[in-house]
Protein backbone atom coordinates (compact mmCIF):
# COMPACT_ATOMS: atom_id res chain seq x y z
CA UNK A 1 0.00 0.00 0.00
CA UNK A 2 1.24 3.52 -0.92
CA UNK A 3 1.23 6.35 1.48
CA UNK A 4 -2.51 7.56 3.05
CA UNK A 5 -4.36 9.75 0.76
CA UNK A 6 -6.54 11.67 3.06
CA UNK A 7 -9.85 13.07 1.81
CA UNK A 8 -8.33 16.65 2.30
CA UNK A 9 -5.29 18.62 2.69
CA UNK A 10 -4.92 22.51 3.72
CA UNK A 11 -2.69 24.45 2.51
CA UNK A 12 -0.56 27.04 4.42
CA UNK A 13 2.57 28.82 3.23
CA UNK A 14 5.31 31.42 4.37
CA UNK A 15 2.71 34.50 3.95
CA UNK A 16 0.44 32.30 6.64
CA UNK A 17 3.90 31.95 8.98
CA UNK A 18 4.96 35.02 8.81
CA UNK A 19 1.60 36.65 9.55
CA UNK A 20 0.99 34.54 12.68
CA UNK A 21 4.38 35.82 13.89
CA UNK A 22 3.98 38.87 13.46
CA UNK A 23 0.34 38.92 14.93
CA UNK A 24 2.25 36.92 18.29
CA UNK A 25 4.79 39.41 18.24
CA UNK A 26 2.29 42.11 18.42
CA UNK A 27 0.82 41.24 21.32
CA UNK A 28 -2.73 41.52 19.99
CA UNK A 29 -3.95 37.55 19.58
CA UNK A 30 -8.40 38.72 20.21
CA UNK A 31 -10.37 40.34 18.21
CA UNK A 32 -8.20 43.32 16.51
CA UNK A 33 -6.75 44.84 13.89
CA UNK A 34 -6.24 41.66 11.99
CA UNK A 35 -10.23 40.67 12.57
CA UNK A 36 -10.90 43.58 11.07
CA UNK A 37 -8.47 43.45 8.33
CA UNK A 38 -10.05 40.13 6.94
CA UNK A 39 -13.55 41.21 7.51
CA UNK A 40 -13.05 44.31 5.39
CA UNK A 41 -11.20 41.95 2.62
CA UNK A 42 -14.06 39.12 2.63
CA UNK A 43 -16.72 41.82 2.33
CA UNK A 44 -14.95 43.21 -0.79
CA UNK A 45 -14.73 39.88 -2.04
CA UNK A 46 -17.79 38.95 -1.95
CA UNK A 47 -18.90 43.01 -3.13
CA UNK A 48 -21.74 42.98 0.39
CA UNK A 49 -21.56 46.28 2.61
CA UNK A 50 -20.43 43.80 6.28
CA UNK A 51 -19.00 40.73 7.13
CA UNK A 52 -18.49 39.93 10.78
CA UNK A 53 -15.76 37.05 11.74
CA UNK A 54 -17.04 34.49 14.24
CA UNK A 55 -15.58 31.06 15.79
CA UNK A 56 -17.86 29.05 13.55
CA UNK A 57 -20.65 29.01 10.63
CA UNK A 58 -22.37 27.18 13.37
CA UNK A 59 -21.78 30.37 15.17
CA UNK A 60 -22.87 33.14 12.57
CA UNK A 61 -26.11 30.82 11.28
CA UNK A 62 -27.54 31.03 14.64
CA UNK A 63 -26.56 34.69 15.13
CA UNK A 64 -27.79 35.33 12.27
CA UNK A 65 -31.25 33.38 12.42
CA UNK A 66 -31.39 35.66 16.04
CA UNK A 67 -30.64 38.72 14.24
CA UNK A 68 -33.54 38.25 12.04
CA UNK A 69 -35.99 37.92 14.88
CA UNK A 70 -36.52 33.55 14.88
CA UNK A 71 -37.36 32.23 17.88
CA UNK A 72 -39.32 29.71 19.60
CA UNK A 73 -42.48 29.09 17.89
CA UNK A 74 -41.03 30.17 14.54
CA UNK A 75 -40.28 27.47 11.47
CA UNK A 76 -37.08 27.55 9.26
CA UNK A 77 -37.53 25.63 5.90
CA UNK A 78 -34.13 23.72 5.13
CA UNK A 79 -32.55 20.46 3.31
CA UNK A 80 -31.73 17.69 5.35
CA UNK A 81 -28.84 16.87 3.32
CA UNK A 82 -26.14 19.12 4.95
CA UNK A 83 -23.94 18.96 8.13
CA UNK A 84 -26.18 18.74 10.68
CA UNK A 85 -25.14 22.40 11.79
CA UNK A 86 -27.33 23.71 9.76
CA UNK A 87 -30.24 22.35 10.96
CA UNK A 88 -29.11 22.45 14.90
CA UNK A 89 -28.41 26.29 14.47
CA UNK A 90 -31.91 26.56 13.83
CA UNK A 91 -32.88 24.49 17.02
CA UNK A 92 -30.20 26.79 19.09
CA UNK A 93 -32.19 30.09 17.80
CA UNK A 94 -35.44 28.05 19.60
CA UNK A 95 -36.98 27.46 16.00
CA UNK A 96 -38.29 24.67 14.52
CA UNK A 97 -36.32 22.91 10.95
CA UNK A 98 -39.25 22.08 8.55
CA UNK A 99 -36.97 19.96 6.17
CA UNK A 100 -37.61 19.23 2.31
CA UNK A 101 -36.78 16.94 -0.46
CA UNK A 102 -33.45 17.86 -2.68
CA UNK A 103 -32.85 18.20 -6.33
CA UNK A 104 -31.47 14.62 -7.95
CA UNK A 105 -28.57 15.87 -9.44
CA UNK A 106 -27.63 18.34 -7.18
CA UNK A 107 -28.45 17.13 -3.98
CA UNK A 108 -29.46 20.34 -3.34
CA UNK A 109 -32.85 21.43 -1.55
CA UNK A 110 -35.50 21.20 -4.45
CA UNK A 111 -37.07 24.37 -4.81
CA UNK A 112 -40.12 22.95 -6.43
CA UNK A 113 -40.89 21.65 -2.58
CA UNK A 114 -40.19 24.72 -0.89
CA UNK A 115 -44.28 26.18 -1.27
CA UNK A 116 -45.44 23.07 0.70
CA UNK A 117 -43.35 23.58 3.44
CA UNK A 118 -44.21 26.99 4.12
CA UNK A 119 -46.71 27.78 6.96
CA UNK A 120 -47.62 30.90 9.01
CA UNK A 121 -45.31 29.80 11.46
CA UNK A 122 -42.47 30.02 8.82
CA UNK A 123 -39.66 33.27 8.99
CA UNK A 124 -37.06 32.32 6.69
CA UNK A 125 -35.52 29.92 4.10
CA UNK A 126 -32.03 28.15 5.16
CA UNK A 127 -29.98 26.88 2.20
CA UNK A 128 -26.89 24.86 1.40
CA UNK A 129 -24.98 25.16 -1.25
CA UNK A 130 -23.63 21.54 -1.15
CA UNK A 131 -20.20 21.08 -2.28
CA UNK A 132 -19.93 24.09 -3.32
CA UNK A 133 -22.81 24.01 -6.34
CA UNK A 134 -24.98 26.72 -6.15
CA UNK A 135 -28.68 26.60 -5.32
CA UNK A 136 -32.07 27.48 -7.86
CA UNK A 137 -31.76 30.93 -6.49
CA UNK A 138 -33.90 32.76 -9.17
CA UNK A 139 -36.70 30.21 -7.83
CA UNK A 140 -35.27 30.40 -4.43
CA UNK A 141 -35.97 33.95 -4.17
CA UNK A 142 -38.92 34.35 -5.53
CA UNK A 143 -40.28 32.25 -3.35
CA UNK A 144 -39.14 34.36 -0.10
CA UNK A 145 -39.95 37.80 -1.93
CA UNK A 146 -43.48 35.74 -2.37
CA UNK A 147 -44.00 34.51 1.06
CA UNK A 148 -42.07 37.68 2.89
CA UNK A 149 -39.56 35.37 4.28
CA UNK A 150 -35.69 35.70 4.74
CA UNK A 151 -33.10 33.30 3.12
CA UNK A 152 -29.77 32.58 5.05
CA UNK A 153 -27.31 31.10 2.78
CA UNK A 154 -25.20 27.96 4.13
CA UNK A 155 -21.92 28.63 1.86
CA UNK A 156 -19.86 26.76 4.20
CA UNK A 157 -18.93 25.08 0.87
CA UNK A 158 -19.17 27.50 -1.58
CA UNK A 159 -16.99 30.83 -1.08
CA UNK A 160 -16.06 30.69 -4.64
CA UNK A 161 -19.86 29.65 -6.14
CA UNK A 162 -21.26 31.96 -8.33
CA UNK A 163 -24.90 31.63 -10.02
CA UNK A 164 -25.47 33.22 -13.01
CA UNK A 165 -22.43 35.51 -13.07
CA UNK A 166 -22.98 36.78 -9.32
CA UNK A 167 -21.16 35.69 -5.97
CA UNK A 168 -23.58 33.37 -4.43
CA UNK A 169 -22.46 34.44 -1.17
CA UNK A 170 -24.07 38.23 -2.54
CA UNK A 171 -27.81 36.42 -2.87
CA UNK A 172 -28.67 35.52 0.65
CA UNK A 173 -30.30 38.13 2.89
CA UNK A 174 -27.48 37.17 5.41
CA UNK A 175 -24.89 34.46 3.63
CA UNK A 176 -22.59 32.60 6.56
CA UNK A 177 -19.12 30.58 5.69
CA UNK A 178 -16.89 28.29 7.57
CA UNK A 179 -13.25 28.03 7.61
CA UNK A 180 -13.22 24.83 9.10
CA UNK A 181 -9.64 23.21 8.43
CA UNK A 182 -10.82 21.17 5.11
CA UNK A 183 -12.47 23.91 3.65
CA UNK A 184 -11.59 25.93 0.68
CA UNK A 185 -10.54 28.49 2.62
CA UNK A 186 -9.46 27.18 5.80
CA UNK A 187 -8.24 28.55 9.23
CA UNK A 188 -8.55 25.72 11.57
CA UNK A 189 -11.45 26.79 13.02
CA UNK A 190 -13.73 30.13 12.37
CA UNK A 191 -16.94 31.53 10.11
CA UNK A 192 -18.40 34.54 8.62
CA UNK A 193 -21.60 36.49 8.21
CA UNK A 194 -22.27 38.70 5.91
CA UNK A 195 -25.36 40.84 4.87
CA UNK A 196 -25.86 44.39 3.27
CA UNK A 197 -28.73 45.28 6.37
CA UNK A 198 -27.10 47.65 8.69
CA UNK A 199 -29.06 46.54 11.18
CA UNK A 200 -28.36 43.04 11.16
CA UNK A 201 -24.35 43.61 10.99
CA UNK A 202 -24.93 45.75 14.79
CA UNK A 203 -26.94 43.02 16.03
CA UNK A 204 -24.31 39.76 15.19
CA UNK A 205 -21.58 42.49 16.31
CA UNK A 206 -22.82 42.37 19.72
CA UNK A 207 -24.27 39.05 19.97
CA UNK A 208 -21.18 37.49 19.14
CA UNK A 209 -19.81 39.15 21.78
CA UNK A 210 -21.71 38.05 24.67
CA UNK A 211 -24.22 41.03 24.05
CA UNK A 212 -21.96 43.99 24.85
CA UNK A 213 -22.67 47.54 22.71
CA UNK A 214 -18.85 47.22 21.67
CA UNK A 215 -16.09 44.70 21.83
CA UNK A 216 -12.58 45.11 23.56
CA UNK A 217 -10.70 46.24 20.32
CA UNK A 218 -13.56 48.61 19.33
CA UNK A 219 -13.55 50.53 23.20
CA UNK A 220 -9.70 50.51 23.60
CA UNK A 221 -8.07 52.17 20.74
CA UNK A 222 -10.10 55.22 20.90
CA UNK A 223 -7.81 56.58 23.08
CA UNK A 224 -10.54 57.17 26.07
CA UNK A 225 -12.04 55.02 28.60
CA UNK A 226 -15.06 53.39 27.75
CA UNK A 227 -17.67 51.10 29.47
CA UNK A 228 -19.75 48.90 27.89
CA UNK A 229 -23.43 47.75 28.21
CA UNK A 230 -24.38 44.66 27.87
CA UNK A 231 -27.88 45.25 25.59
CA UNK A 232 -28.63 41.36 24.99
CA UNK A 233 -27.93 37.82 25.90
CA UNK A 234 -25.14 36.93 23.51
CA UNK A 235 -22.50 34.33 23.52
CA UNK A 236 -18.93 34.31 22.87
CA UNK A 237 -18.50 33.63 18.83
CA UNK A 238 -15.40 35.77 18.18
CA UNK A 239 -12.90 35.47 15.68
CA UNK A 240 -9.75 36.32 16.99
CA UNK A 241 -6.57 37.45 15.06
CA UNK A 242 -4.88 34.32 14.47
CA UNK A 243 -7.06 32.43 12.67
CA UNK A 244 -7.61 36.17 10.92
CA UNK A 245 -3.90 36.19 10.03
CA UNK A 246 -4.42 32.74 8.54
CA UNK A 247 -7.30 33.90 6.37
CA UNK A 248 -6.06 36.93 5.15
CA UNK A 249 -3.61 34.89 3.02
CA UNK A 250 -5.85 31.87 2.55
CA UNK A 251 -8.32 34.46 0.91
CA UNK A 252 -5.77 35.72 -1.64
CA UNK A 253 -4.77 32.02 -3.27
CA UNK A 254 -8.78 31.17 -3.04
CA UNK A 255 -8.90 31.92 -7.04
CA UNK A 256 -5.75 30.34 -7.61
CA UNK A 257 -7.02 26.99 -5.97
CA UNK A 258 -9.80 27.50 -7.29
CA UNK A 259 -8.28 26.91 -10.89
CA UNK A 260 -6.71 24.09 -9.76
CA UNK A 261 -10.21 22.46 -8.11
CA UNK A 262 -11.76 22.65 -11.96
CA UNK A 263 -8.91 21.36 -13.73
CA UNK A 264 -8.55 18.24 -10.67
CA UNK A 265 -12.75 18.01 -11.28
CA UNK A 266 -12.01 17.64 -14.39
CA UNK A 267 -9.29 15.13 -13.98
CA UNK A 268 -11.71 12.86 -12.25
CA UNK A 269 -14.61 13.42 -14.39
CA UNK A 270 -12.01 11.54 -17.05
CA UNK A 271 -10.90 9.61 -15.42
CA UNK A 272 -13.94 7.71 -13.91
CA UNK A 273 -15.28 7.61 -17.10
CA UNK A 274 -15.54 3.93 -17.95
CA UNK A 275 -16.67 3.10 -14.70
CA UNK A 276 -19.75 4.98 -15.45
CA UNK A 277 -21.83 1.85 -15.31
CA UNK A 278 -21.04 1.91 -11.64
CA UNK A 279 -19.79 5.39 -10.99
CA UNK A 280 -22.04 8.39 -11.37
CA UNK A 281 -20.27 11.92 -11.23
CA UNK A 282 -22.09 14.81 -9.74
CA UNK A 283 -21.89 17.27 -13.25
CA UNK A 284 -22.18 21.19 -12.55
CA UNK A 285 -25.44 23.22 -14.13
CA UNK A 286 -24.32 25.36 -17.37
CA UNK A 287 -25.50 28.44 -15.17
CA UNK A 288 -23.16 27.93 -12.47
CA UNK A 289 -19.97 28.33 -11.26
CA UNK A 290 -19.00 25.57 -8.63
CA UNK A 291 -16.75 26.48 -5.99
CA UNK A 292 -15.62 22.36 -5.93
CA UNK A 293 -15.45 22.01 -2.14
CA UNK A 294 -16.23 18.12 -2.25
CA UNK A 295 -16.04 15.96 -5.15
CA UNK A 296 -18.66 13.55 -4.65
CA UNK A 297 -20.05 10.33 -6.89
CA UNK A 298 -23.35 8.85 -6.42
CA UNK A 299 -22.54 5.07 -6.52
CA UNK A 300 -25.04 2.97 -8.69
CA UNK A 301 -25.34 -0.82 -8.00
CA UNK A 302 -22.30 -1.33 -5.60
CA UNK A 303 -23.17 -0.96 -1.35
CA UNK A 304 -21.58 2.10 -0.70
CA UNK A 305 -20.27 1.30 2.94
CA UNK A 306 -18.68 -1.87 1.61
CA UNK A 307 -16.93 0.68 -1.07
CA UNK A 308 -15.85 3.07 1.79
CA UNK A 309 -14.45 0.67 3.85
CA UNK A 310 -12.51 -1.09 0.67
CA UNK A 311 -11.13 2.70 -0.16
CA UNK A 312 -9.96 2.90 3.40
CA UNK A 313 -8.40 -0.61 3.78
CA UNK A 314 -5.99 0.46 0.51
CA UNK A 315 -5.02 3.77 2.42
CA UNK A 316 -7.17 6.11 0.57
CA UNK A 317 -9.74 8.61 2.68
CA UNK A 318 -13.00 8.97 1.74
CA UNK A 319 -16.18 10.92 3.02
CA UNK A 320 -20.17 10.39 3.05
CA UNK A 321 -21.63 14.09 2.74
CA UNK A 322 -23.93 12.84 3.93
CA UNK A 323 -26.38 11.03 5.47
CA UNK A 324 -29.95 13.15 5.87
CA UNK A 325 -30.58 15.03 8.67
CA UNK A 326 -33.81 13.98 9.74
CA UNK A 327 -32.45 10.25 9.81
CA UNK A 328 -30.32 10.89 12.99
CA UNK A 329 -31.54 9.46 16.20
CA UNK A 330 -31.95 12.98 17.94
CA UNK A 331 -34.27 14.55 14.98
CA UNK A 332 -36.16 11.06 14.28
CA UNK A 333 -36.86 11.15 18.65
CA UNK A 334 -37.55 15.08 18.60
CA UNK A 335 -39.89 15.88 15.95
CA UNK A 336 -41.18 11.75 14.72
CA UNK A 337 -39.42 11.84 11.33
CA UNK A 338 -38.80 8.34 9.68
CA UNK A 339 -37.98 6.66 6.27
CA UNK A 340 -39.68 7.95 3.59
CA UNK A 341 -40.40 11.16 3.91
CA UNK A 342 -37.82 12.60 1.82
CA UNK A 343 -37.00 9.64 -0.64
CA UNK A 344 -34.31 11.79 -3.09
CA UNK A 345 -32.54 12.71 -0.30
CA UNK A 346 -32.56 9.28 1.79
CA UNK A 347 -32.03 7.78 -1.57
CA UNK A 348 -28.37 9.97 -2.25
CA UNK A 349 -27.67 9.63 1.44
CA UNK A 350 -27.24 6.06 0.77
CA UNK A 351 -25.42 6.16 -1.94
CA UNK A 352 -23.10 9.27 -2.20
CA UNK A 353 -19.41 9.11 -1.52
CA UNK A 354 -16.97 11.86 -2.15
CA UNK A 355 -13.35 11.29 -3.08
CA UNK A 356 -9.87 12.96 -1.55
CA UNK A 357 -9.83 16.51 -2.96
CA UNK A 358 -8.06 19.15 -2.61
CA UNK A 359 -5.87 21.69 -5.51
CA UNK A 360 -2.25 20.13 -5.03
CA UNK A 361 -3.65 16.66 -4.81
CA UNK A 362 -0.89 15.12 -7.97
CA UNK A 363 -2.56 13.10 -10.24
CA UNK A 364 -0.81 9.94 -9.71
CA UNK A 365 -2.58 10.28 -6.66
CA UNK A 366 -5.91 10.18 -8.64
CA UNK A 367 -5.04 7.76 -10.44
CA UNK A 368 -4.55 5.90 -7.39
CA UNK A 369 -8.06 6.67 -5.99
CA UNK A 370 -9.60 5.69 -9.20
CA UNK A 371 -8.22 2.72 -9.63
CA UNK A 372 -8.77 1.31 -6.52
CA UNK A 373 -12.44 2.55 -6.66
CA UNK A 374 -12.51 0.42 -9.62
CA UNK A 375 -10.97 -2.78 -8.52
CA UNK A 376 -13.75 -2.61 -5.76
CA UNK A 377 -16.80 -1.79 -7.97
CA UNK A 378 -16.12 -4.20 -10.65
CA UNK A 379 -14.75 -6.96 -7.91
CA UNK A 380 -18.19 -6.09 -6.58
CA UNK A 381 -20.60 -8.67 -7.95
CA UNK A 382 -20.52 -11.26 -5.22
CA UNK A 383 -21.71 -8.61 -3.13
CA UNK A 384 -23.76 -5.92 -5.08
CA UNK A 385 -27.04 -6.87 -4.72
CA UNK A 386 -27.00 -7.38 -0.91
C1 LIG B 1 -22.62 22.68 5.01
C2 LIG B 1 -22.01 23.02 6.35
N1 LIG B 1 -22.66 23.88 7.15
C3 LIG B 1 -22.17 24.24 8.34
C4 LIG B 1 -20.97 23.75 8.80
C5 LIG B 1 -20.46 24.16 10.14
O1 LIG B 1 -19.28 24.86 10.02
P1 LIG B 1 -18.36 25.13 11.29
O2 LIG B 1 -17.59 23.89 11.57
O3 LIG B 1 -17.47 26.27 10.86
O4 LIG B 1 -19.27 25.52 12.41
C6 LIG B 1 -20.24 22.86 8.00
C7 LIG B 1 -18.96 22.33 8.47
O5 LIG B 1 -18.50 21.29 8.19
C8 LIG B 1 -20.78 22.48 6.74
O6 LIG B 1 -20.12 21.63 5.95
Amino acid sequence: MGQFIPLARPFMDEEEEQEVIDTLRSGLIATGPKTERFEREFAAYLGRKHAIGTNSCTAALHLGLLALGVGPGDEVVTTPMSFVATANSIIYAGARPVFVDVEPDTINIDPAHIEEAITERTRAIMIVHLYGHPCEMDEISDIARRHGLKVIGDCAHAIEAEYRGKKTGALGYIDCFSFYATKNLATGNGGMLVTDDDNVAGMVQSLRDHGMSSGAWARYHTGEFQHYQMTALGYKSIMWDVPAALGLHQLRRLEQRHRKRVELAALYDALLEPLNAHVQPLRPRKHVRHAWHIYAVLLKDVNRDRVASGMQARGIGVGVHYRPIHLEPFYRKRYGYSPGEFPVAEDAGARLLSLPFWPEMKEEEALRVVAALGEIVRGGHTWRNR
